[in-house]
């Protein structure tokens, strides 16, 4: 795991803009994306740069179940509204948290990843530790499927939300098992709401308790933090 720190969210955001020009540079690629915050200003990087995502592919990590894709939270409209629609993809592939049949939903989310590696993996963290939807306790070999999110995660989220109450009580996700498939995986945290979180993910036990501990085992995965994030790290950071 290598771990760069930078000042803010911009000079982080446009570190990690690098990972995608390079991506890009012999040809289209699988790329994993994610939601939230965190990933909004290297959206709008790519959005601003000359990259070109018109024969690659992307896979989303998750979305709330019940919510239609025109929902103004569904994770389907987050990526329309920040990056898709500006930069056109040759398929995006996204979980439909419409379907009520969560095997049918997951199981051809997962053969269809199977079929198209994820070359570049770009994942948020949890203040829990989450990565995806990937609440603590899940599996290191778990693949896509429905998760029961946690009250801190529902809390967590419902600033997006009118209401906790409107906060989807679950999700489809790609499971741990299923990131880790990945051949490159890019991690951003910002602020110091992840400080916790992003020690325990570098500096703790690989632990089922701590998703994203998982990444400890994986042989190329770039951490991209602003110094609030850091702000608990003990270690030598690699820039
Ligand atoms: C959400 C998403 C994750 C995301 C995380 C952090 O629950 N499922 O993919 O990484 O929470 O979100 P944010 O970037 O808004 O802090």
């Amino acid at each position: 795991m290598k771990v760069y720190i930078y000042d803010d969210i911009e000079t982080a955001s446009q570190a990690a803009l690098n990972y995608y020009q390079e991506a890009l540079a012999d040809g289209p690629k699988v790329f994993g994306l994610a939601t939230g915050s965190t990933p909004e200003k290297l959206y709008q990087e790519i959005v601003a740069s000359d990259l070109d995502f018109t024969d690659s592919l992307s896979f989303n990590l998750d979305e709330y179940v019940g919510l239609e894709a025109s929902h103004p939270q569904s994770y389907n409209y987050f990526m329309h509204k920040h990056l898709f629609n500006e930069k056109p993809f040759k398929h995006n592939y996204l979980l439909n948290g419409a379907n009520p049949n969560e095997e049918e939903e997951c199981s051809h989310f997962e053969d269809l990843l199977q079929e198209h590696p994820i070359d570049l993996q770009l994942l948020g963290i949890g203040r829990n530790g989450h990565i995806g939807f990937n609440e603590p306790g899940s599996s290191f070999t778990s693949k896509t499927r429905k998760i029961e999110l946690t009250e801190s995660t529902i809390e967590a989220n419902s600033r997006l939300f009118d209401s906790p109450s409107d906060v989807p009580t679950a999700a489809y996700s790609m499971g741990i098992g299923s990131i880790l498939n990945s051949k490159n995986i890019l991690l951003l945290a910002f602020g110091e709401e992840k400080a916790a979180a992003v020690k325990a993910m570098v500096e703790g036990p690989v632990t089922e308790e701590v998703p994203a501990s998982a990444l400890q085992e994986h042989p190329n995965v770039v951490v991209i933090l602003d110094q609030a994030a850091a702000s608990q790290l003990s270690g030598e950071a690699n820039a």
